[in-house]
């Protein structure tokens, strides 16, 4: 048995969140009965129904895509700008796991399973993330110390992080600059090397958990093997 709420986003319908307002809202029903409290559990057997329509429970779909520059990280944007869900040739209703920006470059899942996706992206499940980034001016040693040990941004602390300088060019006054964090704040690594003074201009995020964008060109994608997923799952155990 499960909580109705998790049924309903895990078929890929909407989120948790969305989830709760349908039944509050008392447009959900299960074996023909209203249900507006958020506790109910249901099972497999039982039959679903949101605005009279019957809950199609999606295969469970994964991609690995290598986010280019330009593309919105969301299912659907209001502007009309391309999304990355686009990019992907599948009728599932898929969505990012978490977001990279408009600009920003690199390793993004993408799914249907919202079990995963929570476990991936809630901020205690630490899960690894390594960017690639050109920033303007060179890091100091102080800067370097700060960054890994927490800066603000927007009255938070960021908790520890790695950094290390992968290359200076003294010349055009740049640095390319290598960031290992946990957490998946807005606009997380820009403001965190704002925070000590130096500007982003390029961010590529070249690890994901375990995955890179491998033989992967911008734009390009794969789905994940059955194994990739299981050893995803396998870090929460
Ligand atoms: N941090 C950022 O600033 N941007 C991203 O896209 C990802 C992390």
């Amino acid at each position: 048995m499960e909580r109705l709420q998790k049924v309903i986003a895990n078929s890929g319908y909407c989120s948790r969140r969305e989830a709760e307002k349908l039944i509050v809202s008392g447009r959900v029903s299960v074996n023909n009965k209203v249900v507006t409290e958020l506790g109910a559990k249901v099972s497999d057997n039982d039959e679903i129904l949101i605005d009279g329509v019957k809950l199609y429970k999606e295969q469970k779909e994964y991609y690995l895509l290598y986010k280019p520059r330009g593309v919105v990280s969301t299912s659907h944007d209001d502007k009309g700008r391309k999304t990355v869900v686009d990019l992907i040739n599948t009728n599932a209703r898929i969505y990012p796991v978490g977001r990279l920006d408009y600009d920003t470059t690199g390793v993004l899942l993408l799914t249907n399973d919202g079990e995963l996706s929570n476990l991936l992206t809630h901020p205690k499940n630490n899960v690894d993330k390594i960017y690639i980034a050109k920033i303007k001016g060179i890091l100091d040693v102080g800067s370097i110390k700060k960054l890994e040990n927490g800066v603000i941004i927007d009255g938070y602390k960021t908790s520890k992080a790695r950094v290390k300088v992968r290359r200076i060019d003294k010349k055009n006054n740049t640095s390319i600059v290598q960031i290992t964090i946990h957490e998946g704040k807005n606009h997380q690594v820009k403001k965190m090397f704002e925070a000590v003074g130096h500007e982003v201009l390029k961010l590529k995020r070249e690890v994901f958990a375990f995955f890179t964008t491998g033989n992967l060109n911008a734009g390009e994608y794969r789905r994940l093997t059955i194994k990739e997923v299981k050893q995803l799952y396998g870090m929460f155990k």
